[in-house]
C-alpha cells in the first residue's frame, strides 16, 4: 500500500536502504544481495542507487513518494493499493509520478486500486472507476462510460464541478453536505443534495443496479420502483429514456454554465498595490558558514488594479505565499517598494499600518487550523472587529451579520452559535472569508483557500470569492496550483518560478497561448477528466525545483528547460519582453526591450 503522506510513512531515524531491507527482513539476505535488490527497487521507481545512504528528511517530496512506491513493490504484490498517492504533490512531480504508475501497470502487469478525489487523474490511469458516496458506491464501470456519460446525479455533479483547462464551460457546485453517517437517512443517501431527486428517493432506498447502456449505478431513475410507490417525478423532461421511464441525462444544477463575466479593470488608472523591485529572503544557518539567505522571492514587479482578480501559480517553494508574506507586509522586504493606495507602506511601522491592516485581509489555506475550535463562528467573524477597536457592539452586531450573508452562511443567527467543529470544509472556508470580509476591505489575499477541501466544494468557495469580488469591487489575489481554476476566477494570472515572475498576462492568454517553457510545462501537466488521455504518458517538466538556497545562475529555470539555448540561458538572467495586451514573458526565446507594464 501507498499511503498520501510520505514523510509520515517513512521513518526519519533510518537511512532508505535500511528501511528497504526491512521488507525483506524474513528473507534473510546477505548484505550485498539487500543492497543490489535495494538499487534494482530504486532503479524501477526511476531513482538512483546513492538514494539508499540518504534520509528521508534528504529528499524531496516527489523522491519521498517514489520511494514509499519502491517499499510497496518490494514482495512482488499482484495488487497495489495507493490512497491519495500524489495529492500532496506539485502538479508537474505528481505528473512524474503518474507516469511512473502508468509503467508500472504496463511493464510489471501490477493490478492497481487507485484512491483519489481526483476524477481527472482517475481517468488517466484507471480502466474502470467506482464512485462512492456516503460508504456507497453509487455508480460502478468502464472509466470511459462513467466519464463521458455518467448515469447517477452524483457522478454527473461531480464531473460537473471540475474546472477544465481546455474548455469554456463554468464548473458547477453542489451545495449542501454528505449526510452524518451516524444518522441513517431514509431512502437514497444522496437525495437531499440532489436536483433531480422524486418522491420515492425520500423513503426507499435504491440498490446498485446494473443498467442498460454503461455503468450500474444506485438510482431510483434506473430501476423499477417498488409496489405501490408513487410514480410522479421532479424530473426535466430532456434526456434519455431509463429503465424506470424516467429521464437520466439531468445534470444537476445544469442551468449554470455559463462562462464568467471579465471584471472591468482600468489598467490605465493607478493601481491599488505596485510592488517594485521587491526581494524577500528568509535566512537560515548553515553550518560553520554562518547565515545564509533562502531568496523566496528576488526583484518582482506587479500591480493590482482595483476591482481584479489574480491567480499566483507556480510549483512549491516558487515563492507564492511569501509574495502574499510581502504584500501583507508579514515582514519587511529587504529591497523594492510595496505601494498601497499611493502610500508606500515598506517603510512604514506597525503603528503607522493601521489602515493598511484595514484594508488587506488575508484568507489562509487550512480552515481546520486557521479557526479556533473554542469559539463561536460569531466570535470568530467578530474579532477583527474588535483588534480594530470598533467599540458599539451594535455596528459589530450588523456588521458581522453583514459579512455572514456575503458568504451565505444562512440563517445567520444559527450559523453565528455553532462552533467550527460542526461545519463542513467549505463552511468553515467561508467563516474565514467572512473574517476577512467584515472589514470591508480593499484587497483580499487568499493563500491556497480550496486546497484542503473537498473537491465538489472547492468550485463553491472559488465562485463565491469572484462573486464577492464583483459585488464589493474587491481586488483578489489568490494562490494557488490549480491552474485550471484559475482559468475560471481570475482575469490575470502571474507564473513564479523560484521566487521570480517568469510570465504574466489576462488568464486566457495565459492558458491558451502560454509563452513561457516552464508555463507550457505545468500546463501540460494538468490532468483533465478525458478518457483519450488514459495510459498515455504525460508530458512532464524532469527534474524538481532547485532550492531557493541555491538558485542556479542566469535563467533559474534553464537547468529544467527542454528548450535552454547553451552559453546564453545559463549565464544571463532574460529580461521581460511585452506582448501586448499586458503580456509579459522573462525568457532569451522572446528577446524583447523589457519593461512591459504590469
Ligand atoms: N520561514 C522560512 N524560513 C526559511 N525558508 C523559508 C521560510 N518560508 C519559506 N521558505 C523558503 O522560501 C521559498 C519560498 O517558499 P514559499 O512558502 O513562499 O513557497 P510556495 O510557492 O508558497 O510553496 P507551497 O506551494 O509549497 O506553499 C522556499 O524555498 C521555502 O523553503
Ligand atoms: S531563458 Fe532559456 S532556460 Fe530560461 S526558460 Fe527561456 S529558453 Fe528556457
Ligand atoms: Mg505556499
Amino acid at each position: 500500500m501507498v499511503l498520501q503522506n510520505a514523510m509520515h510513512a517513512l521513518n526519519p531515524v533510518l537511512r532508505i536502504g535500511e528501511q528497504l531491507a526491512e521488507c525483506w527482513r524474513l528473507d534473510a539476505l546477505g548484505r550485498r544481495e539487500s543492497r543490489n535488490r535495494a538499487s534494482e527497487l530504486l532503479e524501477q521507481v526511476g531513482l538512483g542507487p546513492e538514494i539508499r545512504l540518504r534520509y528521508p528528511h534528504e529528499l524531496s517530496g516527489g523522491m519521498r513518494q517514489r520511494v514509499m512506491i519502491a517499499m510497496a513493490l518490494a514482495l512482488k504484490p499482484d495488487l497495489l493499493i495507493l490512497d491519495e498517492p500524489t495529492s500532496a504533490l506539485d502538479v508537474s512531480i505528481q505528473a512524474q509520478i503518474m507516469n511512473l504508475l502508468k509503467n508500472l501497470c504496463s511493464e510489471y502487469g501490477v493490478s492497481m486500486l487507485f484512491i483519489t478525489h481526483d476524477l481527472a487523474l482517475a481517468s488517466d490511469l484507471c480502466d474502470r472507476l467506482a464512485v462512492l458516496y456516503a460508504g456507497q458506491v453509487r455508480e460502478i464501470g468502464p472509466a470511459e462510460k462513467v466519464l463521458t456519460a455518467p448515469n447517477d446525479p452524483y457522478t454527473q455533479a461531480l464531473l460537473n464541478s471540475i474546472p477544465r483547462l481546455r474548455s469554456n464551460t463554468r464548473p458547477t457546485f453542489l451545495s449542501g453536505t454528505p449526510p452524518d453517517p451516524s444518522d441513517p437517512l431514509l431512502g437514497c443517501r444522496f437525495q437531499p443534495r440532489c436536483s433531480v431527486a422524486f418522491e420515492p428517493c425520500q423513503t426507499h432506498e435504491p440498490a446498485l443496479v446494473e443498467t442498460k447502456a454503461g455503468p450500474s449505478a444506485r438510482c431510483w431513475q434506473y430501476q423499477p420502483l417498488p409496489d405501490g410507490v408513487k410514480q410522479e417525478a421532479n424530473l426535466s423532461d430532456s434526456g434519455n429514456e431509463s429503465e424506470s421511464g424516467k429521464s437520466s441525462s439531468v445534470h444537476p444544477n445544469s442551468s449554470r454554465s455559463e462562462t464568467l463575466p471579465v471584471a472591468d479593470v482600468h489598467h490605465n488608472e493607478d493601481p491599488l498595490v505596485e510592488m517594485k523591485g521587491v526581494s524577500f529572503y528568509y535566512w537560515v544557518r548553515r553550518g560553520f558558514l554562518g547565515n545564509a539567505p533562502v531568496k523566496a522571492l528576488e526583484l518582482v514587479d506587479l500591480n493590482l488594479y482595483r476591482g481584479e482578480s489574480v491567480a499566483v501559480v507556480g510549483e512549491s517553494g516558487s515563492g507564492k505565499s511569501t509574495l502574499a508574506r510581502a504584500l501583507l507586509r508579514l515582514g519587511t522586504p529587504v529591497q523594492g517598494r510595496i505601494k498601497f493606495d499611493n502610500q508606500d507602506v515598506t517603510v512604514k511601522t506597525e503603528a503607522d499600518l493601521r489602515y493598511f491592516r484595514q484594508r488587506v485581509q488575508a484568507v489562509f489555506q487550512d480552515p481546520y487550523a486557521s479557526l479556533s475550535p473554542y469559539q463561536q463562528v460569531y466570535n470568530l467573524v467578530e474579532e477583527p472587529l474588535v483588534v480594530q477597536g470598533v467599540k458599539s457592539v451594535k455596528e459589530r452586531q450588523r456588521r458581522v451579520k453583514t459579512a455572514l450573508e456575503k458568504v451565505k452562511l444562512e440563517p445567520t443567527s444559527e450559523f453565528a452559535k455553532l462552533y467550527p467543529h460542526v461545519l463542513s470544509g467549505g463552511q468553515r472556508q467561508r467563516v474565514s472569508i467572512a473574517r476577512g470580509m467584515v472589514l470591508e476591505p480593499q484587497l483580499l489575499v487568499a493563500d491556497e483557500p480550496v486546497s484542503m477541501i473537498d473537491a465538489s466544494s472547492r468550485a463553491e468557495i472559488l465562485y463565491l470569492l469572484r462573486e464577492l469580488q464583483e459585488d464589493s469591487d474587491l481586488t483578489l489575489l489568490t494562490i494557488t496550483h490549480d491552474l485550471a481554476s484559475a482559468r475560471y476566477f481570475a482575469d490575470r494570472i502571474v507564473v513564479l518560478y523560484l521566487g521570480r515572475v517568469v510570465e504574466i498576462g489576462p488568464a486566457s492568454r495565459v492558458i491558451d497561448s502560454p509563452m513561457h517553457p516552464y508555463t507550457r510545462g505545468l500546463l501540460a501537466a494538468v490532468p483533465e477528466p478525458d478518457p483519450a488521455n488514459r495510459h498515455k504518458m504525460r508530458s512532464v517538466i524532469d527534474g524538481e525545483p532547485a532550492n531557493a538556497l541555491t538558485v542556479p545562475s542566469g535563467c533559474p529555470f534553464h537547468v529544467r528547460c527542454p528548450e535552454a539555448i547553451p552559453g546564453i540561458c545559463d549565464v544571463t538572467f532574460p529580461t521581460k519582453s511585452n506582448h501586448g495586451e499586458g503580456h509579459d514573458v522573462a525568457c532569451h526565446l522572446y528577446p524583447g526591450e523589457g519593461g512591459g507594464k504590469n
